[in-house]
Formats: C-alpha cells, sequence, structure tokens
C-alpha cells in the first residue's frame, strides 16, 4: 500500500523546528528510569499508544518516546500524566541525533522503530530513518544484549531496513516474540485491520 504523506505536516530536514534541550531531557530520562528493571524506548511514538499501554502492561520496565512532532509529544505526556503513569514518557526530537543526545550509552535493552515514513518514492529515499548511519547511533544507545525491533508495512522498506543491517555488519536475529508484552502500535492496528502484510524483524548485536 502507498501511503500519502503530507509533506505540511511532517518535518522534513529542511524545516525542521528545533529540538527541545535534549541534553536536558537526558538527565530528566535518567532519574524517572532509575528504578525500573529494564528501559525501552520507541522511537516516532507519535500520539503514544504504545507507549502508554506498554507502561501500563509491564510495570517494571520504562518506556521513553522520541517524537518529531511537538503537538504529539504534548498530547502524549498529558495522557500519560492523566493516567498516573510513572514509568512512560515522551522528548520532542528529530532524527538519529535526538537518539544520540537523548540516550545515554548501552543504556537500552529495547529500541522500537514501528511503521517509520516508507517514502516509497526512489527521490525520497534519502529520508528514511533506517539507514546505515541511524544503526551506527542505535548500536552505541544498546545494551550488549540490547534488541532493536524494526516493522513496517511497506515490503521494499523491510527488505531496504534488511539490507541496512548487513551493510552495517554485526547484527543477528533474534526471535520477534520475547519476555514482554507487546500492544499493537497505532498504525499495526490500522494495517491488521486492512489485513496489510507486515515485515517485521528483531536483531540484537554478534557476540565477538
Ligand atoms: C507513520 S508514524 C508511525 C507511528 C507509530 N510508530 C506507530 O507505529 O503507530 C511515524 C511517526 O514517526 C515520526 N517521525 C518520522 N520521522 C521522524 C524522525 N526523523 N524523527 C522523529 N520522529 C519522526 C512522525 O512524526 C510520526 O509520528
Amino acid at each position: 500500500m502507498v501511503r500519502k504523506i503530507d509533506l505540511e505536516v511532517i518535518p522534513t530536514p529542511g524545516r525542521m523546528t528545533p529540538n527541545q534541550d535534549l541534553q536536558a531531557a537526558r538527565e530528566e530520562l535518567i532519574l524517572k528510569s532509575q528504578s525500573f528493571r529494564r528501559v525501552e524506548c520507541d522511537f516516532g511514538a507519535s500520539k503514544g499508544k504504545f507507549l502508554s499501554e506498554s507502561a501500563l502492561l509491564n510495570p517494571t520496565a520504562f518506556f521513553s518516546g522520541i517524537e518529531g512532532i511537538s503537538d504529539r509529544v504534548k498530547r502524549a505526556n498529558r495522557k500519560i500524566q492523566r493516567l498516573g503513569i510513572a514509568n512512560a514518557a515522551l522528548w520532542r526530537g528529530w532524527g538519529k541525533e535526538s537518539l544520540d543526545e537523548l540516550m545515554p550509552a548501552a543504556f537500552l535493552d529495547t529500541l522500537h522503530v514501528s511503521f517509520p515514513d516508507p517514502w516509497p518514492k526512489r527521490r525520497h529515499w534519502v529520508r528514511r530513518l533506517v539507514n546505515v548511519s541511524f544503526l551506527e547511533v542505535a548500536v552505541t544507545k544498546l545494551k550488549a544484549d540490547g534488541v532493536l525491533r524494526l516493522q513496517t508495512d511497506d515490503l521494499r522498506y523491510f527488505a531496504s531496513m534488511k539490507d541496512q543491517l548487513s551493510l552495517h555488519g554485526g547484527w543477528i536475529e533474534t526471535p520477534w516474540e520475547d519476555d514482554l508484552l507487546r500492544p499493537f502500535t497505532e498504525f499495526e492496528t490500522i494495517f491488521r485491520e486492512k489485513g496489510d502484510p507486515i515485515g517485521r524483524i528483531a536483531v540484537k548485536r554478534l557476540k565477538s
């Protein structure tokens, strides 16, 4: 399925609003997450459905989110507060740089990238998030045993994700099912209802 992307809504690198102060946010994230057994990050968390539901289902884990559109971040954090959820929070950030600025090194047990904008036209492929330079940052933020979970409804993007993983190197596939309860993301719900195929892969670092 080719999804229409609203170029007025999705900030492109040329017309970004500045990221919030992610250095300060990093301190906040460390404080908020320190009493939890594991920390996860949902990159491109949108309105926080997956984050808030994951937090309620898995109270011993902390769920952080990065999202580029500030209204979505505000809305998600308001919902998290209203529900009294202590183990989830989102921050406004754009691109791999925001992951780099927000996350301490070797901090994450799991990094989720679910249904990133597919940019189906060849001339827009450079805007795709999952590429070698994103993986370069991701690898420094995951713990030694940490898992990167990628899913998309765009099967050509899925093939490209697997190519980028091979190009970057040192990743090994691991089972998609794990010990946590995993709610559907907002987009996953839509694609499942339509019966669209979904490509998903979970990978971790090869032990040297
Ligand atoms: C297609 S939606 C998927 C949302 C959610 N992950 C899901 O599965 O329902 C992609 C989300 O990622 C955000 N996004 C896209 N590119 C981004 C980037 N480079 N940095 C941060 N957020 C981004 C968009 O604003 C949007 O909310």
